[in-house]
């Protein structure tokens, strides 16, 4: 019988967590560091996710049979490298792969060259070429730090002193730190913003059913960006015909521009893409799960996910092996007021417990969360939880959903009412 780490502490893990002890081959997954939603066989470990020497330590002393990283700040850290290099099967990017997240220099620079289809770019190390070049295009226009940078290292200027505002902020105050040594500036792209997940063993991939995050904050996508406010899948609105040609000119370029690089990429790959009719432009790759797209993928899988992350470790992922539930997946997130500004920690939780009894359909999955000294449950991060909801049709998904997110309480909790509506 098989024991699992999965390294994260989000709804994202979580999800991965409950669908991953499902499997009857699994008897123990273990979450690095995890949050307050772990209990029964799904335990925390205290170990932070870039603490390569410390998760290696912990595999070994430990047995486990299948390592999978949710965060890809445990892919750049180097975890999954030194995982293998210890002969420990662990499901996610190396260092050189993870390069298509992590450095967007890297990965506008592959796009280009396999021909993928993104908005027109160039990078900059001297903030005045880049001022220079950003007051050249049509405005708004888009200044991107080249690194990690939580989601925020995006600024989309309308007019020239935005501009210079954003150029300033990213490369001469480095409000990112080295993320901001190099920037992009490129084109804004208009259209509706979807996900899409393949798995890939290195050869072989498997795409999921499209899905959509909402990533700002308020209602109607106002306000500031956030990790995701929610998400629903499969869309209706995309066709087969643009989900062929995404699978065609976008996933697999991709994989085989990688491998050409010397980075075969073993995890999941998450294109975010803009769709504007059916013109399909990558606004960006991720080299993992999407957060909180994998809570609703996690209720809508079908297969067994040990078995397929396994598969995908050893080269031998068979379509087969995936398939899913009819009807629709949504994921409705809680935050704490304040997010994604500051927010106060340690506020109690209560309801979810009446949530879950409303109807076997509804899981809520913790993100932010965590026992305090009385073993009470309270919030510790911006988004604090997913509730998320299957039903035959979307309309029923998220009935189902709303109607738990009212048994719910913490002070100052917010959350969109829209999800699942696509904005027009
Ligand atoms: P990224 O991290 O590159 O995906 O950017 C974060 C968010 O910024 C995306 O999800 C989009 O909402 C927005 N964004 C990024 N690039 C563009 C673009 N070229 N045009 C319009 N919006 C963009
Ligand atoms: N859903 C947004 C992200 O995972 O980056």
């Amino acid at each position: 019988m098989a024991k699992v780490l999965v390294v994260g502490g989000g709804g994202r893990e979580q999800a991965l967590a409950w669908k991953l002890v499902q499997s009857s081959s699994v008897t123990t997954v273990y979450v690095a560091p995890g949050n307050g939603g772990s209990a029964g066989s799904v335990k925390n470990v205290s170990i932070g996710f870039t603490d390569t020497e410390a998760l290696v330590a912990f595999a070994k002393d430990n047995s486990i049979d299948l390592c999978v990283i949710g965060q890809e700040t445990a892919s750049e850290a180097g975890v999954v490298d030194a995982f293998r290099e210890n002969g420990l099967a662990v499901f996610g990017p190396t260092k050189q792969s993870v390069r298509i997240e992590t450095s967007k220099v890297f990965s506008k620079d592959m796009m280009a060259s396999e021909r993928i289809p993104t908005a027109t770019y160039k990078h900059f190390t001297d903030p005045r070429a880049a001022r220079t070049y950003a007051n050249s295009r049509s405005l708004p226009v888009v200044i991107k730090a080249d690194g990690l940078a939580t989601g925020k290292g995006v600024i989309i200027a309308e007019n020239t002193q935005a501009v210079d505002e954003a150029i300033d902020t990213i490369m001469v105050k480095q409000a990112f730190g080295s993320a901001g040594n190099i920037v992009i500036v490129e084109d804004f792209l208009k259209g509706q913003e979807l996900s899409m997940h393949a798995l890939s063993d290195g050869t072989v991939s498997v795409v999921f059913p499209p899905s959509q995050d909402h990533k700002q904050i308020f209602a109607g996508d106002r306000g500031p960006n956030t990790g995701g406010m929610g998400a629903y899948a499969p869309l209706d609105w995309v066709s087969n015909k643009v989900l062929g040609e995404i699978k065609e000119t976008v996933i697999e370029p991709a994989l085989s521009g990688l491998k050409k690089r010397g980075s075969t990429f073993v995890g999941c790959l998450y294109p975010g893409l803009m769709l504007d009719g059916s013109d399909v432009k990558v606004l960006e790759f991720n080299a993992r799960f999407g957060d909180p797209e994998a809570q609703v993928y996690m209720r809508l899988l079908e297969g067994d996910l040990y078995e397929i992350l396994l598969a995908c470790v050893h080269g031998r992922l068979d379509p087969n092996l995936v398939s899913w539930r009819s009807g629709y997946g949504v994921c409705v997130v809680l935050a704490s007021a304040g997010y994604p500004g500051e927010y106060q920690k340690g506020l109690l939780i209560d309801g979810i417990a009446e949530a879950e009894a409303l109807d076997k359909d509804i899981v809520v999955f913790h993100a932010g969360t965590k026992r305090n000294e009385n073993g009470q449950l309270v919030t510790a991060g911006g988004r604090v939880l997913n509730v998320t909801a299957i039903g035959s049709t979307l309309e029923q998904a998220l009935r189902k959903a709303y109607k738990a997110v009212q048994l719910i309480h913490f002070e100052g909790m917010q959350y969109r009412e829209d999800i699942g509506q696509r904005p027009n």
